[in-house]
C-alpha cells in the first residue's frame, strides 16, 4: 500500500501533464489526434490559428484560419467554403483528421466528408503543421522539406493573399492559383470576382468578374505593373513578380517583417484591397485599392480607343488616326464605346517611311493576349519589327523603369488595341501604326495632345545617339573643346536639354536594396550615401539627404534642377532628385573608383597614381572649382572640398562631387558669414573655421591642401600629429624652403617625379593656404599658375595655430564610420 500512493500519484501527474500537453497550443496534427470543433492549432509563434468558425450571423460552422494575435477576428482561409457544415448537424462527431493514405479531410456525423486534400502523393506519416505564414501543409514526418509539402493551403488560396503566397500558373502540375472573393461578409461561398495572372504569352495581374475581364494591371515592366500611377509615397511592400517558362507568379513581402499584411479581393466593394494591421487604432488599414477609381472599366472605349478620367467621369477618345466607328457618334468627345476605326479609310498597310507611328504617354498599354514580346530588343529594333509585318498594329518596351531611361525589351500587338487608358502620369508610351499623311494632318492642325512623328526624329535620334557616343567614348580633348564651345551660349542650351528626371522613391529603394547598408558607400556632409542598380543595369549613386533643411520642396526642386545645370567634365553629374515626404534624394552618376581618398592614402592603391595622373588629377580638379566659381551662371563655394570629395572615374579623371549642395541645403547663405559651420578640419581655411567666414578663398584653402596631399599622399589631419603643431602645411613650407621636394613627394613616386615640377606645385599650394584670404590667389589665377611656367609670388610663412582651438570641440556620436573624416554640419542648432 506505501508503495502503491505514490505511484498513483506519478500517474495522476503524467497523466496530467499528458492532457494538458493535448490541450495546450500545438501547431501539428497527427493521424492519432483528430481536431475537433472547439479545439486548434496555433502556428508556431501564434500568429495563426486553425480551427472552426462561424462568420458573422451565419450559423453554418467552417474550418478556416484566422490571426491569432489580432482581436478582430480575420478569416485567411477556408477549406470547406462550398461545403458548410450546417447548423443542425451534430457537432459532436465534427473533426478534422488525416487518413492513413495522408490526406486531410473534414468529417461529421457518419463519416460525411465535407472537405478534402487530394495530395497526389501518398504518405503513411503524413502531419499537418500549422506555419507562421499561415500556410497550411501537409508533411512527410520523415521528409520535412518545404519543396516535398504533400499539399498546402497557399496552393489553395480563398479570397486572401498572405506575404510570401504565391498567385499564379505552374506549368508542371497545371495548377493555377488565383483568389476568389467571398459571396458576402458572411457567406465564405466562391464568388464571382476572381484575383490572379493572366495566361498569355506576356503575363498580367487581372481581375475578373464571372468569365469576363474586370481590370488589366496592364504587364509587368521590370518592378511595375504598366498600370500602375507613379507611387506618390512610399510602398510598404516589396512585389516580386517571376515569368519563366516553368511558372509565372505574383508575390509580396512586406518591407517590414513586423508588418501584419493581408490583400483580399473583395466582391462587395468589386475591388482588390490591401489592408495593413494599425497597432494604435487597433484596426486594418486600407493601403491599397485596385481599381484605384470607378473610371475606365476594361475596355470601356472600344477598340482603338482610348479612356481618360476627367471631371470624375470617364471619357473615350480615339488614337491619332482613328475616328469614332459607327457615324452619329462622329465629333460627340465621349461615344466611342463601340470603338474606333480608322479615319481614312484607304489606308491598309504600306511600306517604312508611308506608315508613320504616333507616341502616345502617359498609357496603359492595350491588352496583350495576342501580343508578342522580347525583352532583349531595343525599340529601334521593336519598331522596324513592327514596321514589317502588315498586321503589326503597335509596340512599346517592355520594360521600364520610373525615371525614364533605361526602357528595354520590346511588345508587339498584332490585333486591336483593346483597353488603352491614359493617365495624368505614370503609365508608359506607346507607339501606335497611323498612315503617315494622317501624321503630316495633324502636324498642321497643331493639335493639342503632344504627338510625336517618330519617323521624323528617328534621324535625329541616332545624331543625339552618335554624339553621346563620342562624346562619351572621345579622349580627353574633344570633351572639353566641347565645353569651350558652347561655353558662349550656355543659356541658349540650358533651356532646352535639362529636363532633369524626377525619380520615384521606390525605384530608388529598390535600386539600394532599401538602402541596405551593404550598399553605403560613404557618408557625406549631408547624409549617407548609397550604391544603386537601376532595373536596367545602370549604377547609380544616392545620397540621401538628412532633414536638416528648412527650404520647401519647390525650392529644393529649383536647386537641384540648377545643380544638374552645372555641366563641366570635372564635376559629378546630377541624374535626377527625388523628393517623398520626409524625403530628399540626389542621384549622381556612380564612379567606379571611388574617391580620391581611397587612393591617395592606401599604400597599395597609392601606386596607381602616377606622376603624370597626380597632375592631372589637380588641374582636373582647379578647373571643376574655377568652373564652379567662375564660369557657371552663380558663384559656387563649394565649403566642404576634401579628398573624399573628389571622386575619380575609370580614366582616373577627378570630379568634384558634393558642389552646390551647401547652396542647397543652405539655400540662404551664399557668401558671408555663418554661425553653423560646414567643413572637415584639415581642409578648412582659418578664417573659415574660427570665425565662419567663407568666401571662394576658403575652397582655395582646401584646394591647397588637397594638392598637398596629392603630392605628398599623406593626409593633413588637421590636428597636430607630433607633439609639435607639426602638420602636412608645416612640412610643405619647410621642404619648400629647404628645397627639398624629394622630403615631401609620396615616397611612391620617388622615381617618376620631376624636381621643377613638384617644387612648383608644392609652391603653388603654399600659396594657396596662406592664413589671409586676400594672400591667396583665386581660381583663374591658380589655373594659370599651373598651366604656365610663369613667375610665381613668394608665400607668407603659414601660421599653425589653429588645430588647437578645434581640438577643444565636442565631436559627440561619431557615425561616419568609414572615414575619419568628420563634417561638421552643425555647430549651433537651430
Ligand atoms: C450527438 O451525437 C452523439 C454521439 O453520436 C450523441 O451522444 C449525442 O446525443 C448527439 N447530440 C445531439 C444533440 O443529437
Ligand atoms: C447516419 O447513419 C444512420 C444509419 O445508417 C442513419 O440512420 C442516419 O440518418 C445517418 N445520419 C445522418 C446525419 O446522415
Ligand atoms: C478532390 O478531387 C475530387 C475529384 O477529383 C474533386 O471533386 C474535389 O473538388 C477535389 N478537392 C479538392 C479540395 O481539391
Ligand atoms: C520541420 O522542420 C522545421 C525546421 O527544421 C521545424 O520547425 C518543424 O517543427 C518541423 N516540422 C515537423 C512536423 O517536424
Ligand atoms: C469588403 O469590403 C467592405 C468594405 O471595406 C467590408 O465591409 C467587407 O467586410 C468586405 N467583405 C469581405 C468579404 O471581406
Ligand atoms: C459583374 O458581372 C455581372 C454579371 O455579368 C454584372 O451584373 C455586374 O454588373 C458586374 N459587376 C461589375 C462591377 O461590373
Ligand atoms: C518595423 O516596424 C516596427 C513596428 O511598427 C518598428 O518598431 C520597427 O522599427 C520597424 N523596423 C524597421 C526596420 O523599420
Ligand atoms: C470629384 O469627386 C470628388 C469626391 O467625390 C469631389 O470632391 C470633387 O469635387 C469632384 N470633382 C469634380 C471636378 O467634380
Ligand atoms: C456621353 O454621351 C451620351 C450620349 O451621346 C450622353 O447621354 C452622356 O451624358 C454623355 N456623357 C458625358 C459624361 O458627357
Ligand atoms: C485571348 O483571346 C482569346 C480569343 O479572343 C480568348 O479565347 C482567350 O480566352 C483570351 N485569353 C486571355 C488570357 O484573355
Ligand atoms: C530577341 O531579340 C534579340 C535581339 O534582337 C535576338 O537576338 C533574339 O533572337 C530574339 N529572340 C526571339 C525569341 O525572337
Ligand atoms: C505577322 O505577324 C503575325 C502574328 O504574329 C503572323 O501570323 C504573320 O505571319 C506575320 N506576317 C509576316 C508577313 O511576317
Amino acid at each position: 500500500m506505501a508503495i502503491q500512493l505514490p505511484l498513483m500519484l506519478l500517474i495522476a501527474i503524467l497523466l496530467l501533464l499528458f492532457s494538458s500537453k493535448i490541450s495546450s497550443e500545438t501547431d501539428t496534427l497527427t493521424q492519432f489526434q483528430p481536431l475537433s470543433d472547439g479545439t486548434t492549432l496555433v502556428s508556431k509563434e501564434g500568429t495563426f490559428e486553425l480551427g472552426f468558425f462561424s462568420p458573422g450571423s451565419s450559423t453554418n460552422r467552417y474550418l478556416g484560419i484566422w490571426f491569432k494575435n489580432i482581436p478582430v477576428k480575420t478569416i485567411v482561409w477556408v477549406a470547406n467554403r462550398d461545403n458548410p457544415i450546417k447548423s443542425n448537424t451534430n457537432n459532436t462527431n465534427t473533426k478534422l483528421t488525416i487518413t492513413k493514405d495522408g490526406n486531410l479531410v473534414l468529417l461529421t456525423v457518419n463519416d460525411t466528408v465535407h472537405w478534402t486534400t487530394n495530395a497526389t502523393e501518398k504518405s503513411f506519416n503524413a502531419v499537418a503543421q500549422l506555419l507562421d505564414t499561415g500556410n497550411l501543409v501537409l508533411i512527410d514526418e520523415k521528409d520535412n522539406n518545404s519543396q516535398n509539402y504533400l499539399w498546402q493551403s497557399f496552393d489553395y488560396p480563398t479570397d486572401t493573399l498572405l506575404p510570401g503566397m504565391k498567385i499564379g500558373w505552374e506549368v508542371a502540375t497545371g495548377l493555377n492559383r488565383y483568389l476568389t472573393s467571398w459571396n458576402n461578409w458572411e457567406d465564405p461561398s466562391s464568388g464571382h470576382f476572381a484575383y490572379g495572372v493572366a495566361r498569355s504569352n506576356i503575363p498580367e495581374m487581372q481581375i475578373w468578374n464571372g468569365s469576363s475581364v474586370f481590370y488589366r494591371s496592364g504587364p509587368w515592366s521590370g518592378f511595375r505593373f504598366s498600370a500602375t500611377p507613379t507611387l506618390k509615397r512610399r510602398s510598404l511592400v516589396n512585389i516580386n513578380f517571376v515569368d519563366t517558362t516553368e511558372e509565372s507568379y505574383y508575390q509580396l513581402f512586406p518591407r517590414n517583417r513586423s508588418l501584419v499584411i493581408r490583400t483580399v479581393v473583395n466582391q462587395t466593394v468589386f475591388a482588390l484591397q490591401r489592408f495593413i494591421w494599425d497597432e494604435v487604432t487597433q484596426n486594418w488599414k486600407l493601403d491599397l485599392l485596385i481599381p484605384r477609381d470607378d473610371f475606365c472599366g476594361y475596355n470601356q472605349c472600344g477598340s482603338f480607343g482610348f479612356c481618360t478620367e476627367k471631371d470624375n467621369s470617364s471619357v473615350c477618345g480615339c488614337l491619332r488616326g482613328f475616328e469614332p466607328k459607327s457615324p452619329q457618334n462622329r465629333g460627340a468627345k465621349n461615344s466611342t464605346h463601340q470603338g474606333c476605326v480608322q479615319s481614312s479609310k484607304s489606308w491598309m498597310c504600306r511600306e517604312k517611311n508611308i506608315d508613320g507611328f504616333v507616341k502616345m504617354s502617359n498609357m496603359k498599354v492595350a491588352d496583350t493576349n495576342t501580343s508578342w514580346m522580347n525583352r532583349s530588343m531595343t525599340i529601334e529594333e521593336c519598331k522596324e519589327k513592327c514596321w514589317e509585318n502588315c498586321s503589326c498594329t503597335a509596340y512599346a518596351n517592355s520594360d521600364i523603369t520610373e525615371s525614364g531611361s533605361g526602357f528595354s525589351g520590346c511588345i508587339l500587338w498584332f490585333s486591336d488595341l483593346l483597353d488603352l487608358r491614359q493617365f495624368p502620369d505614370g503609365g508608359q508610351d506607346l507607339y501606335v501604326r497611323v498612315d503617315i499623311s494622317q501624321i503630316d494632318k495633324d502636324a498642321k492642325d497643331g493639335s493639342k495632345i503632344a504627338v510625336v512623328v517618330v519617323a521624323s526624329i528617328v534621324p535625329s535620334i541616332i545624331a543625339i545617339l552618335v554624339f553621346t557616343f563620342f562624346y562619351r567614348r572621345s579622349k580627353t580633348k574633344f570633351r572639353s573643346k566641347v565645353i569651350i564651345k558652347t561655353k558662349g551660349k550656355i543659356n541658349e542650351s540650358e533651356e532646352e536639354d535639362l529636363e532633369l528626371p524626377l525619380f520615384d522613391f521606390e525605384t530608388i529603394a529598390f535600386a539600394t536594396s532599401d538602402f541596405s547598408s551593404d550598399n553605403m558607400l560613404g557618408q557625406g556632409g549631408f547624409g549617407p550615401v548609397y550604391k544603386g542598380t537601376l532595373p536596367d543595369g545602370h549604377n547609380i549613386a544616392v545620397k540621401r539627404l538628412s532633414d536638416t533643411s528648412a527650404q520647401g520642396l519647390d525650392e529644393f526642386k529649383n536647386e537641384v534642377i540648377f545643380c544638374s545645370k552645372l555641366q563641366h567634365r570635372n564635376l559629378v553629374k546630377v541624374l535626377g532628385y527625388c523628393i517623398e515626404e520626409q524625403e530628399k534624394l540626389l542621384i549622381y552618376e556612380y564612379m567606379h573608383n571611388k574617391s580620391l581618398n581611397f587612393f591617395l592614402f592606401d599604400t597599395s592603391q597609392s601606386k596607381l597614381l602616377d606622376w603624370s595622373k597626380r597632375l592631372n588629377i589637380i588641374s582636373g580638379i582647379a578647373r571643376g572649382l574655377l568652373y564652379l566659381h567662375q564660369d557657371s551662371r552663380l558663384r559656387i563655394i563649394h565649403r566642404d572640398l576634401k579628398s573624399s570629395n573628389i571622386l575619380l572615374d575609370d580614366d582616373m579623371n577627378p570630379k568634384i562631387s558634393d558642389f552646390g549642395i551647401a547652396r542647397v541645403c543652405r539655400g540662404d547663405i551664399i557668401e558671408g558669414n555663418t554661425s553653423r559651420v560646414v567643413g572637415t578640419y584639415g581642409y578648412m581655411a582659418p578664417e573659415y573655421a574660427i570665425g565662419g567666414l567663407f568666401s571662394i578663398k576658403s575652397d582655395v584653402y582646401s584646394f591647397g591642401v588637397i594638392l598637398l596631399e596629392v603630392l605628398s599622399g599623406k593626409k593633413n589631419k588637421g590636428f597636430s600629429f607630433s607633439s609639435q603643431n607639426y602638420n602636412l602645411i608645416a612640412h610643405a613650407w619647410w621642404c619648400w624652403k629647404e628645397c627639398s621636394p624629394m622630403e615631401f613627394i609620396d615616397t611612391c613616386l620617388r622615381d617618376s617625379y620631376i624636381q621643377s615640377e613638384a617644387l612648383r606645385y608644392i609652391h603653388i599650394g603654399l600659396l594657396c593656404v596662406q592664413h589671409q584670404p586676400n594672400d591667396r590667389p583665386n581660381m583663374t589665377a591658380v589655373v594659370t599658375m599651373l598651366t604656365s611656367e610663369s613667375a610665381l609670388p613668394h608665400p607668407k610663412k603659414p601660421i599653425f595655430f589653429l588645430e588647437r582651438v578645434l581640438v577643444e570641440e565636442d565631436f559627440g556620436q561619431n557615425m561616419y564610420n568609414q572615414t575619419n573624416e568628420v563634417t561638421m554640419s552643425e555647430m549651433q542648432p537651430r
